[in-house]
């Protein structure tokens, strides 16, 4: 005896006058005249079910007191649905919608109490959703994000698996790697005081595995990051992590660009062509002010520093004299923003680090700002050739050192387009792209120290190694590194790595890490690197960010089982906990929360 003969997406026309039995919800209850009609509904669809007195008094009877989401077994036979006062009763909405089961017996399997929330309409309040995720589960979308999430993930393994990948696993109680984000820290109780890390990406583990002479590995791997959420950003998130020996750049670009087009193919069904355009970091800050340019949206940074050296315009000639520049973006169309709008814009322009806003409106025939005053025809000209200025247009104007005028633009550019609803009817265009010749160091001046942009075993590129000679140089070292955008989201990085054990400690000295603290934290690395290291890279992708823009989501909760919310919390379950005072004794550790200052 078993549960079910089919599923609730099988019986077809084919299967009339056959006996069926089925399992699953009660997704919808109609009664017409003491003739009960039950869609029920399982993983796999929904099959109509009618319950009619003369056919089993005793279910039809049971029929009356079903509510949404009881689960049920329902068996009886196959009918073509029935013409109805001479109109089809045919659903053509459904894979089943020419038959129905016309029901002999029903059991009920567990009741339902009223749901919290309906399952067939969109919920905005999202703690309500996550509370009850095993609910919000059961609707289509969510169901339907999972399975594709499963077939993606599916992909990517049959995929590397037939490219020569093992799959191996790393530990989870790890040491403290630096991906640039806080460790979520493990007490270790057998040895009092010391602490797991657990894994930001098994990045050394990996390395380590190269050494050992794998050549070729892969994990589906959970990294867990104490860093801001946000819609793409999760505490613990999933990678597919690859390494391998013996392989350049242009090898692991094909890789990933092979992996990303079968992820599509499974999950969109579209052919991705490949390969992807290429931009070095400087083009893609140059043009569209991120290192993860979204460029369906046009609104190209245009630099206007030569025609502006010398202006009238103090905050323009002054900037450029003091060696920043001075770009500009063409909102097209959009002199109609609002004042609210503009004071956004302002905002944010600030937030990334700008003084103010310069901005012009063209409108009436007329270019309304404070500003225009001050430009003489030749500037006024070469703005207008450059942006392709018209009537109606908004430009929204840069003034900085690169690096901050190139993200104020970048940051504009984006909002801008939200404002103008430029992503609609975009769905369908993937726009995949590499950035490439990422800095290999960055300063932080906060810190006042260098840190590694992608992280520390990222390889110098061979031409500017010998800048690391100098700090004065630092900056303009170029890294073996590459990130693969889509739409403007970063997908996935890496890098080919440092196999040298005295450029790699070379590098931690750079990045100000004393000998003593080398030996302390690395030295299973640097000690490695001395028994016989291959030449090797990788790169890991981040899969919910993959899923979620297959899926056509926003965010990548939407593609996680049991995601955290964004004060990091499982709703659910509750979790984090308190934890009793015995456990935490047991553990060696103390809780300093309540303590008075
Ligand atoms: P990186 O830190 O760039 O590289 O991470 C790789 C990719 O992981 C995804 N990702 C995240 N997804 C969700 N939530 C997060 N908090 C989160 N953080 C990162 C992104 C990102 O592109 N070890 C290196 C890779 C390598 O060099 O091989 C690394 O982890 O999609
Ligand atoms: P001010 O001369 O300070 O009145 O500024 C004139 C215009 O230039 C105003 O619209 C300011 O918002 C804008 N502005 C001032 N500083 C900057 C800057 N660093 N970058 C861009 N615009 C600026």
């Amino acid at each position: 005896m078993t549960y079910r003969t089919h599923h609730c997406n099988e019986l077809r026309p084919e299967h009339a006058g056959e006996t069926a039995t089925l399992v699953g919800w009660v997704n919808t209850k109609r009664d017409h005249h003491g003739v009960i009609f039950i869609d029920v509904r399982d993983r796999e669809g929904v099959t109509q079910c009618v319950f009619r007195p003369e056919e089993n008094a005793e279910a039809a009877e049971l029929s009356h007191a079903l509510r949404q989401e009881d689960v049920i077994q329902v068996t009886g036979r196959v009918d073509r649905r029935p013409e109805f006062e001479g109109q089809t009763t045919v659903n053509e909405t459904i894979a089943t919608g020419e038959i129905e089961l016309v029901a002999t017996g029903l059991k009920v399997l567990n009741k339902a109490e009223v749901l919290p929330f309906q399952l067939d309409k969109e919920l905005s309040n999202e703690d309500l959703r996550m509370k009850h995720r095993y609910l919000d589960l059961r609707r289509p979308r969510m169901a339907k994000n999972l399975r594709q999430r499963h077939q993606i993930t599916k992909a990517i393994r049959d995929h590397l698996d037939a490219e020569g990948y093992l799959e191996i696993e790393t530990p989870i109680l790890s040491k403290s790697t630096p991906e640039g984000a806080r460790d979520f820290l493990v007490p270790a109780r057998l040895n009092p005081g010391k602490f797991y890390a657990l894994p930001q990406a098994p990045q050394q583990y990996k390395q380590m595995l190269m050494v050992a002479g794998i050549e070729k590995y892969f994990q589906i791997a959970r990294c867990f990051r104490d860093e801001d959420l946000r819609a793409d950003r999760q505490p613990e998130f999933t990678q597919v992590d690859i390494e391998a020996s013996f392989v350049t750049d242009e090898d692991i670009i094909s890789l990933i660009e092979g992996l990303l087009a079968s992820s599509f193919k499974v999950s969109r069904g579209v052919e991705v062509p490949t390969p992807f355009p290429r931009l070095t970091y400087q083009q893609a800050m140059d043009q569209f002010g991120s290192d993860k340019p979204e460029r369906r949206i046009g609104m190209e940074i245009v630099d206007f520093s030569d025609a502006f050296a010398g202006s009238a315009f103090k905050v323009f000639a002054g900037t450029i004299e003091k060696g920043g520049t001075v770009r500009a973006i063409n909102a097209k169309g959009f002199a109609c923003v609002t004042t609210g709008q503009i004071k956004r814009l302002e905002e944010i322009a600030k937030e990334a680090g700008a003084g103010g806003l310069a901005y012009i409106k063209v409108e009436g025939g007329e270019w309304k700002s404070p500003i225009v005053k001050f430009f003489t025809d030749e500037e006024k000209a070469a703005l207008t050739e450059k942006l392709g200025i018209e009537e109606g247009d908004l430009v929204l104007f840069g003034c900085d050192q690169w690096a901050v005028c190139c993200e104020v633009l970048g940051r504009l550019r984006l909002e801008v387009a939200s404002m103008q609803n430029l992503y609609e009817g975009k769905e369908e265009e993937l726009d995949f792209l590499w950035v490439t010749e990422f800095p290999l160091l960055g300063y932080d001046e906060e810190e006042g120290k260098w840190n590694a942009v992608h992280h520390p075993f990222t390889r110098p590129k061979a031409d500017d190694v010998a800048l690391l000679e100098d700090e004065a140089n630092w900056g303009k070292v170029r890294a073996e590194a590459y990130d693969v955008v889509l739409n403007g989201y970063e997908l996935g990085g890496g890098s080919l790595r440092i196999h040298e054990k005295d450029l790699q400690a070379k590098m931690f000295t750079v990045l100000g890490i004393s000998d003593e603290e080398q030996a302390e934290n690395f030295g299973h690395i640097l000690s490695a690197f001395q028994f016989g290291a291959p030449p090797h890279g990788g790169i890991a992708l981040g899969l919910d960010r993959l899923v979620m823009l297959a899926c056509y989501e926003d965010s990548i909760r939407e593609v996680i089982a049991f995601p955290k919310n964004n004060k990091g919390v499982d709703l659910m379950s509750a979790s984090p906990a308190e934890v009793d005072f015995k456990q935490l004794r047991e553990l060696y550790v103390k809780s300093t929360v309540g303590e008075k200052k």
